[in-house]
């Protein structure tokens, strides 16, 4: 099949890369040039493990190339797939559909034979209808069919997720249409990875459900942490307690500052604004979305109470900016209020993270940037894990200790046993224990 993926950042990239990988002729498309002329020199724009090799691999096989020439990639494709972002619209929160609409035109405009137009990207409902109506009224002749294929890998662990996926959601009601979806996905059918097919509406309202859900299971294990906190409980132990019932599982249980990122922000926040248009209140997901808010900054509070109260004039080591560890995504990362807190607070923060601070200096200044934790770490008042890459989790604790100007850890994340920090001499703050 020949493939071509509008918009080649995490997810177009990926998807562009593993569908190489399973055989097809893929063309991605950017119409930021610096991206494409980078990635024809081999430069992969974002930290994605294992990424590099699969895209070096599959340009070598002949199978991927990428260009900012949209009509080369469209014309000649079986399906089109729309994977620009969408943003939350500034001021009002709604989703910002005017990338997809700007490449449903330019798509429409290159239309030759029968092709499918995939979204891929994440949109509320009825954004598939509209790119139809779009590509009708630009060019009336083309034979075409919308369908939708929200995507659910995540960063850091997005090849896997997309290769060895928990599902594929496809909606549509072309059959022709869903008939090229299959043999896309053909390759991972025969992996057994289940395809779930659905009317296209259902399949743009799976994905804001999928996302609104799991930011559902932090905000809640993040409240029962507090609820920890103020009873002398253990979040952790509460969590597995809980994790291990198969009607719940393990995952999105880990207390934490709150969820950040590029989707669970944006996506809770435009369901919101899509329940109140068709009148169907999500009065979970609001307070879902006010917990997570209101946790940002309080973590910044935690950190100044386990410094007594007063940071003013003292230094905080800052490890992990990224919104979660293996990506290099600042998007509405907790460490942005984390430091904001701090620094309204009168703290000097130095921060140190492997992979993210060209993102992070964009969106956090006046800050010290380290080459190393224990750079970060040398002087400070105290030292707080922000996000938990593996290599916090190995730090020298002793030498930490002899480092810090006062023996404080503040740990969000949970990296650290308790009892073995203390014992360590360690003033020692978790989340929910
Ligand atoms: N990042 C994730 O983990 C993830 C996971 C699942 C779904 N999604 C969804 O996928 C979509 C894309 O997310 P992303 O993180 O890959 O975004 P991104 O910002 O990394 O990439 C989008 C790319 O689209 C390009 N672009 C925009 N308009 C274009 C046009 N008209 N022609 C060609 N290129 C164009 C931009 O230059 C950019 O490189 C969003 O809707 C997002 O919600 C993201």
């Amino acid at each position: 099949m020949r493939v071509t993926m509008i918009g080649s950042g995490y997810v177009g990239l990926v998807s562009g890369a593993c569908f190489a990988d399973f055989g097809h002729d893929v063309t991605c498309i950017d119409k930021d040039q610096t991206k494409i002329d980078a990635l024809k020199q081999g430069k992969i724009p974002i930290y994605e493990p294992g990424l590099e090799t699969l895209v070096e691999n599959n340009v070598r096989a002949g199978r991927l190339t990428f260009t900012t020439e949209l009509e080369a990639g469209v014309t000649d494709a079986d399906a089109v797939f729309i994977a620009v972002g969408t943003p939350s619209r500034r001021g009002d929160g709604h989703a910002d559909l005017s990338y997809v609409y700007a490449a449903a035109e330019e798509i429409a405009r290159n239309l030759k034979g029968f092709t499918v137009i995939v979204n891929k990207s994440t949109v509320p409902v009825g954004t598939g209808d509209e790119v139809a109506r779009i590509i009708k009224e630009t060019n009336p002749d083309a034979e075409f069919a919308v369908v939708s294929n929200p995507e659910f890998l995540r960063e850091g662990a997005a090849i896997d997720d997309f290769k060895r996926p928990d599902r594929i959601v496809i909606g549509g009601d072309n059959p022709r249409g869903m008939e090229v979806m299959r043999e896309i996905y053909r390759p991972l059918y025969l992996n057994k990875s289940p395809i779930v097919e659905m009317s296209r509406r259902s399949a743009e309202l799976t994905k804001y459900a999928g996302n609104a859900f799991l930011a559902t299971k932090i905000s809640f294990i993040n409240e029962i942490a507090d609820l920890c906190e103020k009873v002398g409980g253990d979040v952790q132990d509460v969590a597995r307690g809980i994790g291990l019932d198969n009607r719940i599982g393990p995952k999105f249980l880990n207390a934490g500052p709150g969820y950040g990122g590029s989707c669970f922000p944006k996506d809770t926040l435009a369901l919101l604004k899509t329940s109140q248009d068709y009148d169907a209140p999500q009065r979970i997901v609001e307070a879902v979305v006010s917990v997570n808010d209101n946790r940002k900054r309080a973590m910044g509070r935690k950190i100044i109470q386990a410094l007594d109260g007063d940071v003013r004039g003292k230094t905080v080591a800052l490890l992990g900016l990224t919104f979660k560890p293996n990506t290099d995504d600042m998007r509405d990362s907790p460490a942005i209020a984390i430091v904001q807190t701090l620094q309204d607070a009168g703290a000097n923060v130095k921060v140190y993270d492997p992979q993210g601070e060209e993102q992070a200096r964009l969106v956090i200044q006046n800050v010290e940037y380290c080459a190393s934790p224990y750079e970060a770490i040398e002087g400070a008042d105290a030292l707080s894990i922000v996000t938990e890459w593996d290599e916090f989790r190995a730090l020298d604790l002793r030498r930490v200790l002899t480092m810090l100007k006062q023996p404080v850890l503040v740990d969000l994340r949970n990296i650290y046993d308790r009892d073995q920090a203390e014992s360590l001499g360690y003033t020692y703050v978790g989340i929910g224990r």
